[in-house]
């Protein structure tokens, strides 16, 4: 069974497609996982950062390769989409000239936007309410259709979804499909405020979601997608351990949520940004242009955070 993983923060900008690219790969290599990554923003980050915009564009637009619009279009047209063709195999980027084998990615697209939009509004209608209610859940399990069909061969150890910076009908699909919900954020007092709010908004998809399957007599049962836990980005570190108004937030953070805090985080750095510019994994840190040693030091903590992951996400 794969273990599929949301990172999700309606905050933008707190790292949640970095870790997701950087995690997924560290799985790869230092663990010998099979990983999906699924790009549902969007922005396309993930999907810029992994293989490219170049490459990207001239996959999009100029070779029509399916991407996650392909997937909520087939919803539309009622149809099934066909996870053999959504999932580009041989595209991630892992050194220069060369790419993962075992790191597979289904890549965004800027529409996404507008069919999130569209599926909102969307409303299909039944006999009475309960039929309704079942396709509301159908709304929501779209992606979790297109994960069903990743069976023996074609199984990942991992998914993990880079979310975009809301809780709409893309993010909800996301959550819906997920085993775990992970929370990437920064450790100043704004960034961290909002985490309880997160928590709580999540348990109510959690509620609601059961509630509607028991409603509408569902054929399939909904499970809880469990609290993964809160990975601390963009820490910056005095006599090797985050600085001190760093280290006051982590506590605090750990008094209020026991046992959820990862031990292990990622410093902030110009490593991430360099690596990101020629679309390199930081773990190919002597690849890199500039800031060599820097990525190299970033490189070793996403080491530390995907032994960690390996643990407490199984
Ligand atoms: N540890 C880090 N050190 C320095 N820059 C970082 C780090 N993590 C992320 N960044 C940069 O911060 C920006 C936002 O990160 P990103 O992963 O895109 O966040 P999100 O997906 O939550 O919006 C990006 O430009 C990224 O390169
Ligand atoms: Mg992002």
């Amino acid at each position: 069974m794969s273990i599929v993983v949301s990172m999700i923060n309606w905050k933008g900008g707190v790292g949640k497609t970095t870790l997701t690219l950087q995690l997924g790969i560290g799985l790869n290599k230092f663990h010998k996982k099979k990983v999906l990554l699924i790009d549902l923003d969007p922005q396309c980050n993930l999907s810029f950062l992994a293989l490219g915009v170049e490459s990207y564009v001239d996959k999009i637009y100029n070779k029509n390769t399916n991407s996650l619009k392909s997937v909520f279009d087939s919803y539309f047209s009622d149809t099934a989409a066909d996870a053999e063709k959504v999932i580009q195999k041989d595209l991630v980027n892992s050194r220069p000239g060369y790419v993962f084998k075992n790191v597979d990615i289904v890549l965004s697209h800027q529409e996404l936007v507008l069919l999130d939009l569209r599926l909102a509004r969307s409303r299909k209608s039944g006999k009475d309410h309960k039929e309704e209610t079942g396709y509301e859940i159908e709304k929501l399990a779209i992606l979790k259709r297109l994960l069903d069909q990743l069976q023996d061969e074609n199984e990942y150890d991992y998914v993990l979804l880079d979310c975009p910076p809301n809780v709409n009908l893309v993010t909800q699909n996301a959550f819906y499909a997920s085993d775990y919900f992970v929370v990437p954020a920064i450790p100043d007092f704004l960034s961290t405020t909002g985490i309880s709010l997160i928590r709580d908004y999540m348990e109510k998809f959690n509620k609601d979601y059961k509630n509607m399957h028991q409603y509408a007599e569902y054929t399939e049962e909904y499970t809880d997608t469990k609290f993964g836990g809160i990975i601390f980005n963009m820490v910056d570190e005095n006599r090797g351990g985050p600085k001190l108004t760093h280290k006051e937030t982590f506590n605090s953070i750990k008094t209020q949520h026991p046992g959820y805090v990862f031990d292990n985080y990622i410093t902030d750095g110009d490593g991430i940004s360099v690596a990101g510019s020629v679309n390199l994994p930081i773990f190919a840190h002597e690849h890199l242009p500039r800031s060599n040693a820097n990525a190299e030091k970033q490189a070793r903590y996403f080491k530390k955070l995907a032994d960690e992951f390996i643990i407490k996400i199984n």
